[in-house]
């Protein structure tokens, strides 16, 4: 982790440091999360909370499963600066020297950011705003030179909605909206070898909220403005469920040149629908080369910040979930979830029926893997103005969207090993010619 970090600073890239990283773990069985996804050359971390760390069963998954942590809290202003110019680094360190212990890489969040802000900061005028904003980052940074392989730099500084416009905040209303370059600025000069990211949530599609950061980014590439890497939070429920376009939006980011991370995820849910979702958004980091990697917003339901929606990989007994099957096997992982994960799993494979002018018919077949299982389920994603007009042997649901069919076995879900069943659907073309996008298969 020493070498990779070294590496990191002397080519100011990933790219090296990744594949050193994954040959590195060639030698280990791919059965966790952090040792299948380094065997793709990423991390996979999770959030972490110092009050925890002297539970057992929490270490004993921490340290078994993840190879990056991100303290949950302990690194905000109000944590780290609660009064001016005193600063306490006692909880957040405990973290870091956890992670070092273990050789796990450290996601630092975050620097400036409008919540968990002591109130002393916004009464401050602006140039003395300005003043303790550049010393907050630079005392941070310092304290912890070197050891931290990415930094929040900035976290949430645009609106929810259609305005593409900057979050109100104490910075934004002093300072305007030079306050973000200033701060990268600031950051890259305290520690030149840390990635410096931009991280925000509702900006995981297309949408106004994401074009605006995207303008934001492609502007600071222009112009020199030292940017590495956008996060992307990834919170997801029913109400807000994985955007049929996220990869499309990754890749987007990708392409300005900066590195894309997935920072905050966690999807609520359970079962086989949630374990479908998951393994949608592990393949869509993967099918894009510079997402360098994932963290989950904690390790157990039991602590997630919404533990009532059951988001994550293991449950609140530490028993890991079809979720954790379905994204270790996205990570082409094998078997793991320390006695709580299965050795089911299944494939799904999309093939055209038939096909006429304005329609078609689409068929999904399901093979059971090495065990038998007794359920699956998979996503199918369309390409609006397609419409689905019919479903049979198999029964679907669909997002908010309505071009992501989460389809479920109706009398099928039972299969033995290596056995195939399959469902069909109808499509309205609506003009598109697309070909739908089907998930990963998550069995029980
Ligand atoms: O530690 C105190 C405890 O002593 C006290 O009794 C209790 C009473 O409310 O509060 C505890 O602190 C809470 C802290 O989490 C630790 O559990 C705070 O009230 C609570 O506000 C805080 O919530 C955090 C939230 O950020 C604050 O905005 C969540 O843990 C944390 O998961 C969440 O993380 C954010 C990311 O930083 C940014 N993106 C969104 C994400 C989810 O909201």
């Amino acid at each position: 982790m020493y070498l990779t970090r070294v590496l990191r600073a002397a080519t100011a890239g990933l790219v090296a440091a990744t594949a050193l990283a994954a040959a590195a773990h060639t030698a280990e069985a791919a059965d966790t999360l952090g040792s299948a996804a380094a065997g793709q050359g990423r991390y996979f971390g999770t959030a972490v909370a110092a009050n925890h760390l002297g539970e057992s069963d929490y270490a004993a998954t921490l340290d078994r499963e993840f190879t990056s942590v991100t303290p949950e809290n302990e690194m905000k202003w109000d944590a780290t600066e609660p009064t001016r110019g005193g600063f306490t680094f006692t909880s957040a360190d405990q973290i870091v020297s956890h992670a070092q212990g273990r050789g796990m890489d450290v996601r630092g969040h975050t620097l400036v950011w409008h919540s968990q802000l002591p109130s002393w900061v916004s009464t401050l005028a602006a140039a003395d705003l300005r003043a303790a904003m550049n010393d907050h980052i630079t005392q941070l940074m310092t304290h912890w030179k070197g050891e931290i392989h990415s930094w929040d730099v900035v976290n949430e500084a645009f609106q929810d909605g259609s305005s593409g416009a900057r979050r109100s905040s104490p910075f934004q209303d002093k300072l305007g909206d030079g306050f973000i370059e200033e701060a990268f600025r600031t950051a890259r000069a305290a520690d030149p070898a840390a990635e410096l990211c931009y991280n925000d949530y509702n900006t995981d599609g297309v949408n106004a909220k994401s074009d605006a950061v995207y303008a934001m980014v492609k502007d600071f590439k222009a112009r020199g403005v030292p940017i590495d890497c956008v996060g992307f939070q990834s919170h997801f429920n029913s109400a807000s469920p994985v955007p049929a376009d996220y990869q499309a939006n990754l890749q987007r980011f990708a392409d300005l040149g900066v590195d894309v991370q997935i920072t905050e995820l966690d999807i609520e849910g359970s079962g086989t629908a949630q374990a479908a979702s998951y393994g949608t958004v592990v393949k869509a980091c993967l099918a894009v080369s510079r997402c360098t990697g994932i963290t989950v917003w904690g390790v157990t339901d039991k602590y997630s910040w919404r533990s009532g929606g059951t988001p994550l990989l293991f449950d609140a007994d530490y028993a890991a979930k079809p979720a954790y099957d379905a994204v270790l096997a996205a990570l082409g992982g094998t078997g793991g979830g320390g006695g709580g994960g299965g050795g089911a799993a299944c494939t799904a494979t999309y093939s055209t029926d038939a096909q006429w002018n304005d329609g078609y018919n689409g068929k999904v077949t399901i093979t059971a893997g090495d065990s038998a299982i007794s359920g699956w389920t998979t996503t199918v994603t369309l390409t609006a103005p397609q419409q689905v007009t019919a479903v049979w042997n198999a029964t679907a649901t669909w997002d908010g969207s309505g071009n992501v069919m989460t389809v479920e076995p109706s009398w099928n879900g039972s299969l033995a090993a290596g056995a195939s069943t399959s469902f069909g659907f109808t499509v309205a073309k609506n003009g598109s010619g697309a070909v739908p996008a089907v998930g990963t298969c998550a069995a029980s």
